[in-house]
């Protein structure tokens, strides 16, 4: 399976930025097809990106998305316009969404049902606070979020794409060790396992602090099959090191 490299760029850049590091990366991506490449933009820019990436190697995807399909709901997009301007990925349950926007583990099943109905892949954001691990909860949090998805999407799980992004490792410096990120992704493996005879084909991308230093040494764990990156999503050379630790 090839490993998939994705950005999520958070509320960040704008229309010359975004132009300038969409340059950066197509420049540095010569000889680098051994993995699957995506960005994810602030919905306000998802159409531009779409436009300008068109015909490259990069994928498309939003930060969020509703579960409703269209009308009165003042601020959302939906999975059909998401998918109308070009992309074919969307985070749902981002933990930060899941903090201060109060996304229930139900929500964010509902919301990978709706991109999944519009032909948008939908990957499903889920981890542990440093509360939950230093109470020894890590697994028993990661697979309830995991269980609402899985069961709000039904046979269609397969088509998912699973990140484990513990809380504690978001834009923090710190990082879980490969050993600590492998032993989640396998109890993710083994919940996707009980759902689909597929489930070695999902893929599940570790997020959390990773970056051009210590993505190898992660991509090199058995069920770990790319990553969700921040802030080194917004650097071209960074996010390139990265794509070539994830080359088959
Ligand atoms: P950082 O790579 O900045 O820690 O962010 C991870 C993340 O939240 C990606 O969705």
């Amino acid at each position: 399976m090839k490993k998939l490299i994705a950005g999520n760029w958070k509320m960040n850049g704008d229309n010359a930025s975004n132009a300038s590091l969409l340059d950066a990366i197509l420049n540095g991506l010569t000889g680098l097809d051994g993995c699957d490449i995506l960005v994810c933009p602030p919905s306000l820019y998802v159409a531009t990106v779409a436009q300008r990436l068109n015909g490259t190697p990069i994928a498309v995807g939003a930060q969020d998305v509703s579960i409703q399909e269209k009308g009165a709901f003042t601020g959302e997009n939906s999975a059909g316009m998401l998918r109308d301007v070009g992309a074919s990925y969307v985070l749902v349950g981002h933990s930060e969404r899941r903090q201060y926007h109060h996304e229930t583990d139900n929500l964010v099943g509902e919301k990978a049902q709706a991109a999944l109905a519009k032909g948008v892949t939908p990957i499903v954001c889920i981890g542990e606070t440093l509360a939950e691990r230093e109470a020894g909860e890590t697994n028993a949090v990661v697979k309830r979020q995991l269980a609402a998805a899985v069961h709000a999407v039904g046979h269609c799980v397969s088509e998912i794409v699973v990140a484990y992004e513990p809380v504690w490792a978001i834009g923090t410096g710190k990082t879980a060790t490969p050993e600590q990120a492998q032993a989640v992704h396998a109890v993710i493996r083994a919940q996707l396992a009980a759902a689909t005879p597929n489930a070695t084909r999902i893929k599940i991308l570790y997020g959390g602090s990773m970056n051009a230093a210590n993505a190898a040494q992660l991509l090199a764990q058995p069920d770990i099959d790319g990553g969700l990156i921040g802030g080194a999503a917004l650097k071209a050379d960074d996010f390139l090191t990265i794509v070539r630790a994830a080359q088959n």
